[in-house]
């Protein structure tokens, strides 16, 4: 696997999350020469569909297009050949719809031509242990990454989204090409909001984090362009540096 999306010269996605097309068009435009990617999440595509997708891919940055899609292999391929022509750069499964499901995405998104990872969710950061237990796994959330991580690798997928705290089990396990996408980030001194166990992008891109996920930080600043750019500039110092 290669990587040579630019998202390598600034590993940023922005997390757009409204339900407004205009505010998120806005925002795409403005922060676009600061990031190095957009994030359009569940609550954005389901409210404001193709449309408000493109009006975000207007701003000329790699799209995430981050759907978790989870259902059985045939339609989770349909909906990966369905998303195509949307030219989304990374698209995403949860690794939790197993073997068949990922190889068929994997397969899909290949044989669609367009240039997409797909990329797995391993456990959502909203769970424990207790919620594992109580679903029938047995073993701690690492060894839950860890064993959905190896077998996404197995299935084809280019990486996994995951937390900051799973980024060294996932390299260690997956290889250093495995592209690892990493929320709940914030810059020194950000507020944190719902977000409890935080990294900053420092820490995470030591860690070995490809890309770092950061929404409200940019997107709930009053000036988003700003804010973006202080973070590029941010990690572009520790680059150099
Ligand atoms: O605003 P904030 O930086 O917290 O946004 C983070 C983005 O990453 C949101 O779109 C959120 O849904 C997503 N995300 C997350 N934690 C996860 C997985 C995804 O915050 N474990």
């Amino acid at each position: 696997m290669t990587y040579d999306l630019p998202m390598f010269e600034n590993p940023v996605f922005c997390a757009i999350d409204t339900p407004d097309i205009d505010r998120a068009a806005d925002v795409s435009a403005a922060i676009a020469p600061y990031v190095g990617g957009l994030k359009v999440g569940m609550e954005y595509f389901y409210a404001c569909g193709e449309a408000g997708y493109r009006a975000v891919a207007a701003a000329g940055k790699p799209v995430f297009l981050d759907l978790k899609l989870h259902d059985i292999p045939n339609t989770v391929a349909s909906a990966i050949r369905a998303l195509a022509p949307l030219q989304p750069a990374i698209v995403n499964v949860h690794a939790g719809g197993g073997r068949a499901m990922m190889q068929a995405a994997a397969a899909a998104a290949r044989d669609s031509g367009a240039s997409m990872r797909v990329i797995g969710v391993s456990v959502l950061t909203s769970l424990d242990e207790a919620d594992l237990a109580e679903l029938g796994l047995s073993g701690t959330v690492r060894d839950h990454v860890r064993r959905l991580g190896a077998l996404a690798r197995e299935c084809g997928l280019d990486g996994m989204v995951c937390s900051a705290h799973e980024i060294e089990i996932l390299k260690a396990e997956c290889g250093a090409d495995f592209l690892l996408v990493v929320p709940g980030i914030r810059p020194a001194g950000a507020a944190k909001g719902d977000q409890k166990r935080i990294m900053t992008p420092a820490e995470a891109l030591a860690l070995g984090a490809d890309i770092l996920v950061i929404g409200r930080p940019i997107t709930a600043a009053d000036d988003p362009a700003a804010a973006a750019a202080a973070i590029a500039a941010e990690i572009g110092n520790l680059r150099r540096g």
